[in-house]
């Protein structure tokens, strides 16, 4: 199959860009492997013809908002990330109502719909440092209320109002869970997403995006880790320091729309081209601003 599919993109002058949440076997043969920031940039600077993403639906429509003369392909359509759709309708109008210089700051991990009714994107590990940047004192930050408490925390000048949506994976990992892998492994550093829970943050050692934990536990002097997002990130982790050791929470946290990519699903979609992201014009153009403005504001 990865003989197959190497044939197909270069006969197409295709690459396959994976989150770190996919499969092992996706990561392995993925041309771009990174969190939801890194892979919005490869989108962009890439000169194929034609896009694999191996994510959930955001990812792809992201892509082709960004990129509209390629062609975009999802192996599972179907992969979705629920906390996408979390913003209650006519939620971001009432709240427009009662701040005039109100910004709508939209984690990337939302509908095409939502974004289109924000004022600029952020990604995790993004978020602090585009939300110091804006002008506006108040900020309505959706989907999730996690990451939105985090920045909060980290931007305390500014009113950021929270919306109640969050990544049902991060949200599922307990204090608990964590103080049982400390008790475990006492000398272990705790690092954490910032969809987590505020519980989980406050035991954590370093806070960060995907790419943010992976940096972290390569340049650390420690040697074990207890890291809180989800295992799909341990199969670079482990390739890239063989000599250390990372523990999850029991259960491991596992998204399962990631793992909806597969090796057969990337074949057949290469040879196929039949599962093709398609996002509206006028959506798109809209789309398309603020994520162009935190392309902009995160350099
Ligand atoms: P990052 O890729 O920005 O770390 O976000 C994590 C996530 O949940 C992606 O779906
Ligand atoms: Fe969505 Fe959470 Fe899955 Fe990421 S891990 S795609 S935020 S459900």
């Amino acid at each position: 199959m990865k003989t197959r599919i190497e044939q197909l993109k270069k006969e197409k002058n295709a690459v396959i860009l994976a989150h770190y949440y996919t499969p092992d076997e996706i990561q392995d043969i993925a041309d771009y492997v990174g969190d939801s920031f890194y892979l919005a940039k490869a989108a962009r600077q890439s000169t194929a013809d034609v896009l694999v993403f191996c994510g959930v639906s955001f990812m792809g429509e992201s892509a082709k908002i960004l990129n509209p003369d390629k062609k975009v392909l999802m192996p599972d359509l179907s992969a979705d990330c629920p906390m996408a759709h979390m913003v209650r309708p006519g939620k971001i109008e009432e709240m427009r109502k009662k701040y005039d210089d109100l910004a709508v700051v939209c984690y990337i991990n939302s509908t095409a719909e939502l974004k289109c009714e924000s004022d600029v994107c952020v990604t995790s590990s993004n978020a602090v440092k585009i939300i110091k940047a804006l002008p506006n004192q108040n900020i309505f930050f959706i989907p999730d209320k996690n990451l939105g408490s985090y920045v909060a925390g980290q931007v305390p000048g500014k009113n950021i109002i929270l919306n109640d949506g969050c990544c049902p994976i991060h949200a599922k990992i307990t204090a608990e869970q964590v103080r049982v892998e400390k008790e475990r492994h006492p000398k272990a550093r705790v690092l954490s997403h910032p969809e987590c829970e505020a519980e989980v943050l406050a035991l954590s050692d370093y806070i960060g995006s995907t790419a943010g934990i992976m940096d972290y536990a390569k340049s650390s002097a420690e040697q074990e880790f207890i890291v809180c997002t989800e295992v799909g990130v341990q199969f670079e982790m482990m390739a890239d320091n063989p000599d250390k050791r990372f523990y999850f929470p029991n259960p491991h946290p596992c998204c399962q729309d990631m793992k909806l990519n597969t090796l057969e699903k990337v074949l057949d979609v290469l040879e196929q081209e039949n599962r093709v992201v398609e996002v509206g014009e006028e959506v798109r153009e809209r789309a398309l601003l603020p994520l162009e403005r935190m392309l902009e504001l995160a350099k």
